[in-house]
């Protein structure tokens, strides 16, 4: 239950990581929501994620109480320790400071959730209200320095509660507390992994288009690649690959897409709109409304294409945290507007959109994918975003602007790929922020423009580190881009981690 912690994805993973299939659910569902879930999924258990809130802040979320009472196994971290202590009749206080950082508890009850603990554990928090005391049917289970309530399960009901984070590497033992959540309190088995659902998949494709015919768009990317290749099973020659050429994309792009729908057996169809594109993005500089806009020319040169091949149906892939980052219930913020979910208009003339990958993460799409048989190379390939150069050419976009960035991007490209550092960089890739500098060009006074490099460290995209490459490395892309692109006079490395930024510059 998603308490709009930055964590919340982090533990549904983790969760997954042991066999066991999660899913995350708004906080204002109801004791009914979760009831009318067990249609379609065997729900065993709850785990209440951390959240930036007070509970006593005004506004702050809270849950359907009968949720708590109704007997399913609840597991609350951080915010949801919180929230569950206060509905269980602890007394909780405000903080005047904030707890942040790593910290150690001490372990008084070695039973459920903390059985495999050992008497002092290394924990990670980070919290502001605390758990001062219980009532007779709560038990202390942890304390730490600042918090005489650390941990604490209920006497009867299978209910704990932690104050520090499991879900994060920082606490040593937190896969520990997870697990034993799962599969002793909760009952699970280790049954689950994205592979093993590939038939449910392929099924429920054919189930939703039948005999219909079907369009994707390939983007290159291992998620469009492997929606496309579930799709290809599911409704073999009914499905028509296109490529839109929207004049954002990088150096190579079009033809390495070509090859790799040859590589799939995939019918490919590609349509040049980069006319239509740039057009309706000229002169708009706001990145939501850039968003929006690409959207919107997607899909209408996808309803284009489906009508000249009658086809009704859209598929996408989009996967499970672009549809939480879009705003999956009422309170949670929208960060970006991922333009294959929150960008698209409403009005389209698709009979359904389609998204076989909508439940799954990255690195699960990726298993899915080396499992139809697709080739490593393509499988480990860096995630590129919809809006494509567009959302790196900072403010409005012209072809000027982009045919800078994109000579630039080839370097940071060719130079990073064949680096050490390959190995362990998540996406890389160089920024336009459309400022220009004084410089010096052989032997006059040169004013032209800045490039910045982006280079990241992450396993999901929902945090990132700023990699640490090493200087004769950036030296050597600096120099090629200032001496191959003449427009470009300064080079910069952006040493930002997300958070506080976001992977790409818009
Ligand atoms: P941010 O910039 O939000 O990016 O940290 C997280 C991941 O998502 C990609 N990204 C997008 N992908 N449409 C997409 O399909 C988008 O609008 C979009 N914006 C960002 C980004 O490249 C990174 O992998």
């Amino acid at each position: 239950m998603d308490f709009g912690g930055q964590y919340c994805h982090l533990i549904a993973r983790r969760v997954r990581e042991n066999g066991v299939y999660s899913e995350i659910v708004a906080n204002d569902i109801t004791a009914g929501d979760l009831e009318g879930l067990k249609s379609r999924l065997n729900v065993r258990g709850l785990i209440l994620s951390g959240g930036p809130s007070s509970i006593y802040e005004d506004g702050a979320p809270k849950m359907d109480r009968q949720i708590v009472d109704s007997g399913i196994p609840i597991l609350g971290i951080c915010y949801g320790h919180q929230l569950l202590a206060s509905y269980l009749g602890c007394n909780v206080v405000r903080a005047h400071k904030q707890e942040y950082g790593s910290s150690y508890a001490n372990i008084k009850l070695r039973e459920g959730v903390l059985k495999d603990m050992s008497a002092k554990e290394d924990i990670w928090m980070s919290h502001g209200d605390t758990v001062l005391s219980v009532p007779n049917h709560i038990k202390v289970m942890a304390t730490t320095e600042n918090c005489p309530v650390a941990a604490f399960m209920h006497e009867s009901l299978p209910i704990f509660g932690v104050q520090w984070h499991p879900e994060v590497v920082h606490t040593k033992h937190g896969d520990k507390i997870l697990s034993a959540f799962i599969f002793d309190v909760c009952k699970c088995r280790p049954t689950w992994n994205a592979q093993k659902t590939v038939p449910k998949y392929v099924d429920d494709i054919k189930a939703a288009i039948g005999d219909s015919k079907a369009i994707i768009a390939l983007s290159g990317g291992v998620d469009s690649s492997t929606a496309a290749l579930l799709a290809s099973r599911a409704i073999g020659k009914n499905l028509t690959a296109v490529f839109v050429d929207n004049g954002l994309m990088r150096e190579g792009e079009a033809a390495s897409i070509a090859a790799m729908a040859k590589n799939l057996n995939i019918n490919l169809v590609s349509v040049d709109a980069s006319k239509e594109f740039l057009g309706a993005l000229s002169g708009v500089s706001d990145p939501e409304q850039k968003r929006k806009i690409i959207g919107r020319e997607f899909i209408r040169t996808f309803e284009r294409v489906a009508s000249g091949i009658n086809a009704q149906y859209l598929i996408q892939g989009t996967i499970y945290p672009d549809r939480i980052e879009s705003g999956h219930s009422k309170k949670s913020s929208v960060i970006k507007t991922h333009h294959n979910v929150g960008g698209l208009p409403t009005e389209i003339k698709f009979k359904g959109i389609v998204e076989p990958l909508r439940d799954l993460y990255k690195d699960e799409v990726r298993k899915v994918a080396t499992s139809l048989g697709m080739p490593e190379e393509m499988v480990h390939r860096q995630p590129f975003p919809g809006p494509g150069l567009a959302v790196r050419v900072l403010g409005d976009v012209t072809v000027h602007k982009l045919d800078i960035l994109r000579k630039a991007d080839a370097i940071v490209t060719a130079e990073l790929s064949k680096s050490e550092a390959n190995k362990r960089l998540w996406q890389y890739f160089a920024v336009f922020p459309g400022i220009k500098s004084t410089g010096v060009k052989g032997d006059s006074r040169a004013y032209g423009y800045v490039i910045t490099i982006r280079a990241v460290e992450s396993r999901e995209a929902m945090t990132a580190s700023f990699a640490e490459l090493d200087w004769p490395l950036l030296r050597r892309i600096s120099t090629l881009i200032t001496n191959q692109v003449p427009e470009i006079v300064r080079v910069t490395y952006d040493i930002t981690d997300k958070p506080p930024g976001t992977i790409e510059w818009e």
